[in-house]
C-alpha cells in the first residue's frame, strides 16, 4: 500500500482506506475468539474466566503472542492491564486506545469483551500487514477485572488504570474468601504497588473506542447491525446482610424465630417493587446473588447476604431508588425480629461520551453507506472509566436474541467483522494527525 496515496487525499488518509478495510477477515476473527473461549473454568457450561486465574493466564499467553507476532510494544501494569502499542510515525502524539476485556462472568458468553479485543487486535493486523503506518500510535489495551467476578465491583482495572481507584482501595477490594485485589495481583505475579506511577493521566491519550456487543435486544430486533453509543449507564452497587438466629427447624415455633431468610425474601420482593414503581424509562434493578448461613434445610438461617445492582443513564433514577433502601429495609428488618446492614460495594457515575468521537465514528460509518443507530448502553464498560482522562466512543454490534452473561451469548461474526471495519475506519481518521 502506498502510503502517500493514502496521505495526499481529501479523505485524511485517502481513498485506499478502503483497501485496508478489506483486510479485516472474519476468519481470522472467529478464530482468535473460539481460540479464547477454549480457555474457561466450566467447559461445556460457558465461559468462566476470572482475572488472575489460570485461564485468564492461558488466554493472556496467547494474546501476548499474537502482540509480539505484530511487533507491538507491550508492557503489563500494576494490575494487570496489558498496553500493547504500535507506534505511530510521530511516537510524540498521544495515541489512539482501543481494547476491551477478557474476564467473564461466571458461565458467561465468548463474546462479551472479547469482541472488543480481538476487533482490535484485528484492526492492527490489518494495518501491520500492509506495511502502512499511522502519524498516531495505536494502543491496545486488554483490561482486567472488567467484570467484577472476582471482587464484586466492575471495571477495577480500568478504575486502578484512570486513578478512580488507588492502591488502598485495591487492598480493601476483597473476594469472598477475604483476599484483596492488591494481594491477588502479587500472587499473580504483578506489582499492584506500581499502580499510581502506572497511571493513564488526562492528556497521555488522545481518544479511546471499544467496541463490544450490545447485550441487548434492540440491535438484533430491529436493527441496523451497528450501534453508536451516545451513553453509558452507571450504577450503585451493594451486598445486604439479614441477620437472624440460627436455631432448629423442627423445634422452633414460627412465632419465635429470627429467620434472616424469610426477612431476605421480603426484602428482595420489595425491593422489585420498589424499582417498579420509582424507576424512570431506563432505571433497572436486580438481585444477581444469595448467600445464606450456614445454609442447612433443617436449621433457620442466621445470616442471608445478597446484592443489588441499581443503575440507569442518568443519575436521578439511581437516586430515586437508593433514596428509599435504607428505610425500606429496615422496616422489613423489624417486622421479622432480625437486622440489617446494607454496605456499598461501589458506584459508577452515568457517563455521556465525547461528541467528538461520536462524530468521528458517525462519519466514518456515513463514508462507508453503513446505517447505524444512536443508543446508550445498560451495561457498564472500560469505556466509561477512561472519559476522565480523554474522549471516549463505543461501538456496538447484536446480539442475537439480547442474550449475554450467559453460555448461549452469540453474535453473528459477519457483524463483528463489519463493526471492526468502523472501528478500523475511525482509528485510521483518529490517527492521521
Ligand atoms: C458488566 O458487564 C456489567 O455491566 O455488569
Ligand atoms: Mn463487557
Ligand atoms: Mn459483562
Amino acid at each position: 500500500l502506498d502510503v502517500d496515496t493514502l496521505k495526499n487525499q481529501n479523505d485524511p488518509i485517502g481513498v485506499d482506506k478502503q483497501t485496508l478495510l478489506d483486510r479485516v477477515s472474519g476468519e481470522r476473527i472467529k478464530d482468535r475468539i473460539e481460540r479464547i473461549a477454549e480457555h474457561t473454568a466450566t467447559p461445556g457450561e460457558g465461559c468462566s474466566r476470572f482475572t488472575y486465574s489460570e485461564e485468564d493466564r492461558c488466554v493472556r499467553d496467547m494474546i501476548l503472542d499474537w502482540f509480539d507476532t505484530l511487533g507491538l510494544q507491550v508492557n503489563v501494569d500494576a494490575v494487570g492491564n496489558i498496553r500493547a502499542r504500535l507506534v505511530g510515525k510521530n511516537p510524540d502524539l498521544a495515541p489512539v486506545v482501543t481494547g476491551s476485556h477478557i474476564d467473564t462472568v461466571p458461565h458467561g458468553g465468548k463474546f462479551d469483551g472479547v469482541t472488543g479485543v480481538v476487533s482490535a487486535i484485528e484492526a492492527v493486523t490489518c494495518i501491520v500487514d500492509s506495511g502502512f503506518r499511522p502519524e498516531r500510535s495505536i494502543e491496545i489495551i486488554v483490561f482486567a477485572e472488567e467484570e467484577g467476578s472476582n471482587f464484586g465491583m466492575t471495571t477495577a482495572g480500568s478504575k486502578t488504570l484512570v486513578g478512580t481507584f488507588s492502591e488502598q482501595d485495591l487492598h480493601h477490594l476483597k473476594n469472598e474468601d477475604g483476599v484483596s485485589m492488591f494481594e491477588m495481583a502479587e500472587r499473580f505475579g504483578l506489582h499492584p504497588e506500581h499502580c499510581e506511577q502506572d497511571r493513564i493521566r488526562p492528556g497521555d491519550v488522545d481518544a479511546m473506542i471499544e467496541l463490544h456487543v450490545e447485550q441487548s435486544i434492540v440491535l438484533d430486533r430491529e436493527g441496523p447491525s451497528i450501534g453508536i453509543v451516545q451513553a453509558i449507564a452507571g450504577g450503585k452497587f451493594y451486598r445486604v446482610h439479614f441477620i437472624g438466629e440460627a436455631n432448629h427447624a423442627g423445634a422452633t415455633p414460627m412465632d419465635m424465630r429470627k429467620d434472616a431468610m424469610v426477612a431476605a425474601a421480603n426484602a428482595i420482593a420489595r425491593f422489585h417493587e420498589l424499582v417498579m414503581e420509582k424507576k424512570l424509562k431506563d432505571t433497572v434493578g436486580t438481585v444477581g446473588q444469595i448467600h445464606c448461613e450456614p445454609n442447612g434445610s433443617n436449621v433457620i438461617a442466621e445470616r442471608v447476604t445478597f446484592t443489588l445492582d441499581i443503575r440507569d443513564v442518568v443519575q436521578e433514577g439511581i437516586d430515586r431508588i437508593t433514596d428509599d433502601l435504607e428505610a425500606m429495609f429496615n422496616e422489613v428488618a423489624e417486622t421479622f425480629n432480625v437486622t440489617c446492614e446494607i454496605e456499598p460495594v461501589g458506584t459508577s457515575k452515568p457517563v455521556r461520551l465525547s461528541e467528538r468521537i461520536i462524530g468521528v465514528i458517525e462519519h466514518a460509518a456515513q463514508s462507508a453507506g453503513l446505517d447505524y443507530r444512536l443508543m446508550n448502553s445498560g451495561a457498564v464498560h472500560d469505556a466509561a472509566e477512561m472519559t476522565p482522562v480523554t474522549d471516549v466512543g463505543m461501538i456496538f454490534v447484536p446480539s442475537i436474541d439480547g442474550k449475554s452473561h450467559k453460555p448461549d451469548e452469540h453474535t453473528h461474526i459477519s457483524d463483528i467483522q463489519l463493526g471492526c471495519k468502523l472501528l478500523l475506519s475511525a482509528l485510521l481518521d483518529l490517527t492521521a494527525r
